[in-house]
């Protein structure tokens, strides 16, 4: 819901959440400002996804908007900004990798003075890469990480994942949510 007022595609307020890029980012600050009167703000994490297309969000100067966004994050001091890589279009929503979209962690990551988390598309060796270019502090997994509930140790041991079931990625029950097996 953030990033779908940040960004210009979805954000077509006239009042003072829209229009300009401080007014884009009014929420952002609102919502930080508000739940740091609860928990302190290096509990507190934030999540953004440049580039996305997934439901129609989209901004006409991602660079512009997100690097304002970051100046803005910066000044909290939050436990972590975490942003999606938009290879893994769709949001994890189909299983191919666009190898030609802009890559966040590469544009993004020098701008923000805390710890950066990056996720999508990633494998084992894809992850290992860009924490040891210094382009992020941690890598997310989400697809590797449902269907394999010992992702780290299965990391550690090199072993065989786990397949994952993508008819099951939003279901009600069990299957598909913690009836994969561990090692
Ligand atoms: C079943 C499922 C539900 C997801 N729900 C959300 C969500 O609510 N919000 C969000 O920002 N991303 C969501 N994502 C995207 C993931 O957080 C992640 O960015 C995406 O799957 C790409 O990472 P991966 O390649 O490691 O799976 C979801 C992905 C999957 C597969």
């Amino acid at each position: 819901m953030l990033d779908q007022f940040l960004q210009d595609k979805t954000n077509q307020r006239n009042d003072q959440y829209g229009g300009s890029i401080e007014n884009r980012l009014r929420l952002l600050g609102e919502v930080i400002e508000s739940v740091s009167e609860v928990f302190s703000s290096d509990r507190i994490g934030v999540r953004l996804s440049p580039y996305g297309s997934f439901n129609d969000i989209g901004d006409s100067d991602p660079v512009e908007l997100f690097n304002a966004a970051i100046k803005k994050l910066n000044t909290y001091h939050l436990a972590y900004l975490h942003m999606i890589e938009p290879r893994s279009s769709t949001a994890g929503g189909n299983d191919q990798l666009d190898t030609k979209a802009p890559i966040t962690s590469e544009i993004f990551r020098s701008a923000y003075q805390g710890k950066f988390i990056s996720a999508g598309g990633y494998d084992q060796a894809m992850g290992e890469a860009v924490l040891e270019a210094g382009l992020a502090d941690a890598v997310a997994y989400g697809r590797l990480y449902i269907a394999n509930p010992d992702l780290a140790e299965r990391f550690k041991q090199g072993a065989k994942l786990n397949a994952y079931n993508r008819s099951t990625f939003y279901g009600g029950g069990e299957a598909g949510y913690t009836d994969y097996p561990a090692l």
